[in-house]
Formats: C-alpha cells, structure tokens, sequence
C-alpha cells in the first residue's frame, strides 16, 4: 500500500490534467487553443518530469519547501518584475529543457495551476523571452525577490508565502 502511493499519486494527476485538457481542446473549437503551449501532452509531460517532484501533482507545493503555485502563480504577472521573475525562478531557469519547450511548459503552468489570475492581457511567453530570462538566473536572493514581489500585489500576499 505504501509504497504504490506515489504511482497513484502520479497516474491520478496525469488523468486530471489529461481531463483538464480535453476539456480545453473541446472548448477551443470554439475558441483558440492554449496560446503558446506547442505540444499541451509534452508539456505535461514535462511537468510530470522536471517540476512536480517539487511542486506536487496539483501545484499545491509543500508547505516547507515549496510555495503553492495553485490558484496564485498568476498573479506574478500582475505586478512589475513579475513577469521576468518567472521565467528567472530556479526550478524554471535552470532545467534542462531547451527555450522552446520551457516556454510551451510554462505557459502551460500558467493555464493549469492558475488560470483565474492571468491577466486579460496576457502574452504567452515565447522561446527568445525565457531564452533571454533564463540567461540570468535568480540564486539565492529568488525567496527575497519572491516576497518583494508579493507585497505589491493587490491584496498584499498570495496564498503561496
Ligand atoms: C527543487 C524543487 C523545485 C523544482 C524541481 C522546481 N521548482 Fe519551481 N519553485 C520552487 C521553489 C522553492 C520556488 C519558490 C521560489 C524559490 O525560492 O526558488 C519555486 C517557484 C516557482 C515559480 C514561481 C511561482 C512562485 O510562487 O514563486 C514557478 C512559475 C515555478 N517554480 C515553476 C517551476 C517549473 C515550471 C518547474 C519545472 C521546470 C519547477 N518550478 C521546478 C521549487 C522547485
């Protein structure tokens, strides 16, 4: 039992963004599809692989090492320097994933976790902007530049301090 946990965990989180995005792919009939996501399984997938060992099937973190991205990691996108914080994070710059598809991932990420908060304006990240990003990587001032960032949001903090 115990130890069959975590491929549950897995093959469960997989079937909900799997049901997430066949929702999205019956809905952009009608309207666009995920706007600088190229490939929604790779990202998926890619998240399944470089992020979530971290951050939790569901974005939810861990409340010791990891802030929560659910329901919040979109709002960085509402206040200066946030856009370019999340591309400059640790876990985004410096995996080993190539711009195209760290872009496609972090897009994706946005639209998964957090949809509620992205702005009305939002332009999906491209390959040459976390290109650009990722060359200057936060380090150890990512949990400071974090918290600044986080008390110029409207409403002083994200669930995910
Ligand atoms: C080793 C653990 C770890 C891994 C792996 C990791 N992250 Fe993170 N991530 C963090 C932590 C911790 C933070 C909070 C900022 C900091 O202190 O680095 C964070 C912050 C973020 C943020 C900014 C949101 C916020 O609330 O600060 C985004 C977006 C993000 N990560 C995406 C990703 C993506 C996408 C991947 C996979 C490519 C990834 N992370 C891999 C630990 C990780």
């Amino acid at each position: 039992m115990r130890a069959s946990a975590p491929a549950l965990w897995v093959s469960a989180a997989a079937f909900a963004a799997g049901i997430a995005l066949a929702g999205t792919a019956t809905a952009s009939r009608a309207q666009p599809p995920l706007r600088g996501v190229a490939d929604p399984t790779q990202a998926r997938a890619d998240y399944i692989l470089k992020c979530q060992g971290c951050h939790r099937p569901e974005g939810g973190g861990d409340a010791r090492t990891t802030p929560p991205m659910r329901g919040s990691v979109a709002k960085f996108l509402s206040v200066p320097g946030g856009r370019e914080y999340l591309g400059r994070v640790p876990g985004v710059a410096t995996t080993d994933l190539d711009d195209a598809r760290l872009a496609s991932l972090l897009n994706w990420t946005l639209y998964r976790f957090d949809m509620g908060n992205l702005p009305d304006d939002f332009r999906a990240y491209t390959a040459d902007e976390v290109g650009r990003l990722r060359r200057a990587p936060l380090r150890t001032e990512a949990s400071r530049v974090r918290a600044e960032l986080i008390t110029r949001m409207p409403n002083g903090e994200s669930p995910g301090k």
